[in-house]
């Protein structure tokens, strides 16, 4: 049975921690649901994890809808959210409606993600209103960092802090099913945790958000690039790799691999046949 939006409501009334993981990929996201995550996230951080640019700014919708039906396909039973990329729900209702249900009906996911509080709120109750489950961000939203001067923890001053409360709060009234906080002071990730019927996800918004995410390359140290304050490396696979590739070249080179072990046989008989024959 797939996790539904009713089963993440359910987590925070009872009180059970949400964590959920972006994935970009099949194998990937088999592991992630495999692991039992209840919520994979298609974020457009593959832009920088996968794509190699520098910021999740050119990511195309044809990209993410690629990379969410591959998602999709490995993931059986968590609720998978594609995230909508740079512009694709800021230029006029229709396009964003028409981009929204590619993610549902193309890419398979089960919800979408955008960011923005009270700017977004009408595409958010248009989407909900079309049976399109959405996720809120607010917080750094990385779509906007030219507007916002960079990669910087937002909502420590009262004017901002007050906005960003302001701005959860019009999300749960438009309807999303849940708010992820990025970059959010944690004293105040808890109070807006608090003051909502929807659960936070937080990512670098302190230890009291009804869940949190995190980019899976960076948890599982792939992508090393860059790696925020708030991201935790479970694991060093990046340098694994590396060993492995070393490795396997210098076995290459050295006549190691392949051995009969990887190799295939045949009868004997058909090459003297065939050496024989000149
Ligand atoms: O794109 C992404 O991975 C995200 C998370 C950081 C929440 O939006």
């Amino acid at each position: 049975m797939r996790v539904t939006i009713a089963d993440i409501r359910q987590m925070k009334e009872k009180k059970e921690k949400i964590p959920m993981l972006t994935a970009y990929d099949y194998v990937t996201a088999k592991m992630v649901d495999e692991a039992g995550a209840p919520l994979i996230l298609v974020g457009d951080s593959l832009g920088m994890v996968i794509l190699g640019y520098e910021s999740t700014i050119p990511v195309t919708m044809d990209d993410m809808i690629h990379h969410t039906k591959a998602v999709r396909r490995g993931a059986n039973s968590a609720l998978v959210v594609g995230d909508m990329p740079f512009m694709t729900y800021h230029t006029n209702m229709s396009d964003s409606l028409h981009n929204a249900a590619r993610f549902i009906q193309e890419g398979g996911a089960q919800a979408v993600k955008l960011e923005g509080g009270e700017v977004v709120a009408e595409t958010v109750s248009r989407l909900v209103g079309c049976g399109i489950p959405v996720m809120g961000h607010i917080g750094l939203t990385p779509q906007s960092i030219h507007q916002l001067g960079g990669f910087k923890v937002r909502g420590k001053g009262l004017g901002e802090a007050r906005k960003l409360l302001n701005d959860a709060r019009i999300l749960e009234e438009a309807g999303a099913f849940a708010i992820v906080l990025e970059c959010t002071p944690a004293p105040l990730s808890r109070l807006i945790t608090e003051r909502l019927g929807i659960p936070t996800i937080g990512i670098g918004a302190g230890p009291d958000c009804d869940g949190q995410v995190q980019v899976i390359s960076a948890l599982l140290g792939l992508y090393t690039e860059f790696v925020p304050k708030h991201a935790k490396q479970y694991a060093r696979l990046a340098g694994e790799i590396e060993a492995a590739v070393s490795s396997y070249m210098a076995e290459v080179k050295t006549g190691g691999f392949p051995t009969a072990e990887q190799s295939y046989t045949m009868d004997e008989s058909i090459i003297k046949q065939l050496e024989s024959e000149g």
